[in-house]
């Protein structure tokens, strides 16, 4: 399998609960390389283009007043199969779904507020990465 990268967001609920630490240990024990991160709050106008695939669904106010209401962890990470590996890694989008030792088994509220973001695939990786990030804030 190829080495890939993976764009995430700890989100501002699992910020706001003091889980950033056990969180990124996490990610750290599954193998993962940190190629850039940050502390940062996203825009209305940001998580509106960032979450632009979901505007029509119901939940799209409540998600963008979620997302920036306060700040979130960035990051850019490596592995082989990045972008599968860490969907698995961070489990269900809701939470009662996600599996046992799973991100958001252990640190999400609820399917709205659930505490990790993870891309879907390769294409949109180097897009959401590339949104957060400038090419010398990669390393
Ligand atoms: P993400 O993009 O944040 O990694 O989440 P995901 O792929 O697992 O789920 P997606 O369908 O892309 O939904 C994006 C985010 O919108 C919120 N959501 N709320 N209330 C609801 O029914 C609902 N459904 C989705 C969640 O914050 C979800 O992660
Ligand atoms: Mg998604």
């Amino acid at each position: 399998m190829a080495i890939n990268r993976t764009f995430t967001m700890i989100k501002p609920d699992a910020v706001e609960k003091g889980h950033i630490g056990a969180i990124l240990e996490k990610i750290a024990a599954s193998g993962f390389r940190i190629v850039a991160m940050k502390l940062t709050q996203m825009t209305k106008a940001d998580a509106k283009e960032f979450y632009g695939i979901h505007k029509e669904r119901p939940f799209f106010a409540d998600l963008v007043e979620y997302m920036t209401r306060g700040p979130i962890v960035a990051a850019i990470l490596e592995k082989d199969n990045a972008v599968d590996d860490f969907r698995t890694l961070i489990g269900a989008t809701n939470p009662e779904e996600a599996a046992e030792g799973t991100i958001r088994k252990i640190y999400a509220n609820s399917i709205s507020e659930n505490a990790i973001h993870g891309s879907d695939s390769d294409e949109n990786a180097a897009i959401e990465g590339a949104f957060h990030f400038s090419g010398r804030e990669m390393f």
